[in-house]
């Protein structure tokens, strides 16, 4: 028997690397998995690798009224972790703003709407994992946008955690450092594209551990968090030591 057997597992932003990683590995520990993103095709592909019966919804989870229809049909959701999000790199004075507000729109208030329609159909013993980024901490150029949304996250994920402790739903923040598809990790190897040199550059300067994570050790944190009862109000910092340095 898995050790998520008969649980209900929503997961935003379920079809691609670190959602797709912790969905099916959720699912394979016997959780009844629903993934959602805005694109069908990916989605679908998702689905069939996730299999076990995984469903997809199509979702912006920007837009607070399909985040609604995503969790009405669902009678109860066990667990639920938000990685649906994006990423905005620029100087202050280039970027334009709208982007900012589009960043907060899916990765923060996504989280926000996810939490807010999936907490009610909780029972104890429930476990939410928000997802931010170690931009909360440590520097990274142009990229002030991104920091300020991981940095919202940790600090929403802390107050929910003391907030719902009585209900005996958990509330855990899963933070990656450079976690790098299968398709990034190829492209880093034969210094393939624009971002190869700037993640060549960042892991021999950056991470202790001189290596780019991968999904698979995101999965490891996700299940650590999904089935340790006494940990709530926690950031993982899933990252090979860069924000320890
Ligand atoms: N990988 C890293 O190194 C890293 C580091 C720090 C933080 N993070 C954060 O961790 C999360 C997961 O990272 P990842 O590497 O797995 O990202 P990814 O490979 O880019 O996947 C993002 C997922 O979110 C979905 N998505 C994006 N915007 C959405 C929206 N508005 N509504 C619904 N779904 C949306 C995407 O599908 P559609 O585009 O089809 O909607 C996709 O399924 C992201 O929030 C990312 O910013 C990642």
């Amino acid at each position: 028997m898995g050790a998520l057997e008969g649980k209900v597992a929503v997961i935003t932003g379920g079809s691609s690397n670190i959602g797709l990683g912790i969905g099916r590995r959720f699912a394979a520990e016997g959780a009844k998995v629903i993934l959602a993103a805005r694109g069908r095709e990916r989605l679908e592909e998702a689905v069939k690798l996730v299999g076990h019966g995984a469903q997809g919804v199509v979702t912006d989870v920007a837009d607070e009224a399909q985040v609604r229809a995503l969790f009405a049909p669902l009678p109860r959701v066990d667990l639920l972790v938000t990685c649906a999000g994006g990423w905005v790199f620029g100087a202050i004075d280039e970027v334009p703003p709208p982007q900012w507000v589009g960043l907060f729109a899916g990765r923060f208030f996504g989280q926000v709407y996810a939490c807010h329609y999936a907490v009610p159909k909780m029972p104890a013993g429930g476990c939410i994992m928000l997802c931010s980024g170690i931009a909360a901490k440590a520097g990274i150029t142009h990229y002030a946008g991104g920091s300020a949304v991981c940095g919202a996250v940790n600090s929403m994920g802390r107050q929910l955690a003391i907030e719902l402790a009585p209900r005996n739903i958990r509330v855990n923040v899963l933070s990656p450092g450079l976690i790098m598809s299968e398709q990034d990790q190829a492209d880093l190897a034969a210094m393939r594209g624009p971002d190869a040199p700037i993640r060549a550059q960042m892991i021999a300067t950056r991470i202790p551990m001189k290596r780019a994570g991968e999904a698979e050790d995101m999965v490891k944190a996700a299940m650590f968090l999904a089935t340790c009862d006494y940990a709530t109000g926690m950031v993982m910092d899933v990252d090979g030591g860069w924000t320890s340095v």
